[in-house]
């Protein structure tokens, strides 16, 4: 189900390969918190640094914008890489000129050099022809392993590919594979699960699951959005004001489309968002002044997994509700527990889902974590990636 070439189908022995990967991980000082982005390309580094490659690793930290942020430097980052590769990893202070050369020429075969923070050039994000032809002019092959970020059209992952052969990454490959097959020929039924705080980022694959999924479940605050363009009045809760309208026009379509689109029946109140705050559980119609919405019910969780039950292929992006604040965890927790005792493959776009499911140790009972958050929401609704087209078909 991967259409792309990827680095078993071409010459690697011996070569010079820039390598475009998602390390854009947490950090708390000098330590990664999460390393399972840097964790996920092990597979292409390793198969590339046994063939005697040179790697030139690169990838973005945050959002510095153009600028030079000294808490984004990819120090910690490479640090973390070296142990787990158990290679020392060449880490440049820089992201291009003299310096990045010199460090390629003095890198070995089997050696890693791990580029600075690609964002704290201006080139960057603006698809610079000549910061990608920098990039290029360091390698002779060009290896994206940057599922997360191939949503984005950048130097380091598609200005490069004017210059280089390009090909994908053994994680470009697993994501391929299950979102391909999840797409194209899923099993059926076909629930599908979005949350999360904001409707406006995901308008376009709502409008795709209405057509193409059995069921849409919709929770956390964007649910919301929906249940105020409906005429109810929730109280505080959070909603996107400016997409009511779009909500409204959704909903009026809906009973036309493929896929059968079930909104909250019950949520958990609180009057302040805080953790342990007191709570209580009340219908959608009832949710007093003053008061917010943090969590689905337990008669939306009834609701929900009796669909997921039901379900072969579970397709899920986005919480429930404000998973950060304990217990208002509750609903995605559920929700999780029921897809893992369910023999339904479940493909889990990223993010802040899959933290989640860290934190319950569910992760392993998942049939697919992605690496992407935003890039999972791009690829369900289109098929395909900025970064994802510029690389050889198969
Ligand atoms: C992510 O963490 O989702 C990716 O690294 C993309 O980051 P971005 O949204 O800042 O482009």
């Amino acid at each position: 189900m991967c259409r792309k070439l990827t680095i078993k189908d071409v010459p690697v022995e011996g070569k010079k390969v820039f390598v475009r990967v998602d390390y854009n991980v947490p950090l708390s000082g000098e330590n990664v918190i999460d390393d399972s982005k840097i964790r996920a390309t092990l597979p292409t580094m390793k198969y590339l640094l046994e063939r005697g490659v040179r790697v030139i690793a690169a990838t973005h930290l945050g959002r510095p914008k153009g600028r030079v942020v000294e808490e984004l430097r990819l120090d910690p980052v490479a640090k973390r890489l070296s142990e787990l590769l158990g290679v020392e990893v060449i880490k440049c202070n820089t992201v291009a000129g003299a310096e990045v050369e010199r460090a390629v020429e003095a890198l070995p075969p089997g050696g890693v050099l791990l580029l600075e923070n690609v964002r704290f050039e201006p080139g960057e994000e603006k698809n610079d022809p000549g910061l990608a032809a920098s990039f290029a002019a360091l390698a002779d092959l060009f290896v994206n392993d940057a599922f997360g970020t191939s949503h984005r059209a950048h130097a380091s992952n598609c200005g490069i590919t004017r210059h280089l052969p390009a090909v994908a990454g053994l994680l470009v490959e697993k994501e391929l594979h299950y979102l391909n097959k999840s797409r194209e020929k899923p099993q059926r039924p076909l629930a599908a699960i979005l949350g999360g705080k904001k409707v406006a980022d995901k308008i376009g694959v709502i409008e795709h699951f209405l057509n193409e999924a059995d069921s849409l479940m919709l929770g956390g605050a964007m649910a919301n959005t929906f249940l105020k363009a409906r005429g109810l009045a929730l109280g505080s809760s959070l909603y996107e004001e400016d997409k009511l309208d779009a909500a409204a026009e959704i909903l009026s379509r809906s009973q036309k489309r493929r896929a059968r689109l079930l909104l909250p029946l019950d949520v958990v109140i609180v009057e302040t968002l805080r953790s342990n705050s007191p709570s209580k559980t009340v219908n959608v119609e009832d949710v007093p002044e003053g008061w917010i919405a943090v969590d689905i019910g337990p008669r939306t969780v009834d609701l929900y997994s009796g669909v997921i039950e039901e379900a072969k292929t579970v397709l899920w992006n986005g919480p429930l509700g404000a998973y950060e604040f304990e217990p208002f965890d509750w609903g995605t927790e559920m929700i999780a527990r029921t897809i893992a005792g369910t023999g339904a493959e479940s493909i889990i776009g990223g993010g802040d889902v899959v933290a989640a499911l860290e934190k319950l140790g569910l992760s392993g009972k998942m049939t697919h974590l992605s690496t992407g958050g935003g890039a999972t929401l791009e690829f369900w609704e289109d098929g395909e990636l900025p970064g994802l087209a510029v690389l050889q078909e198969k």
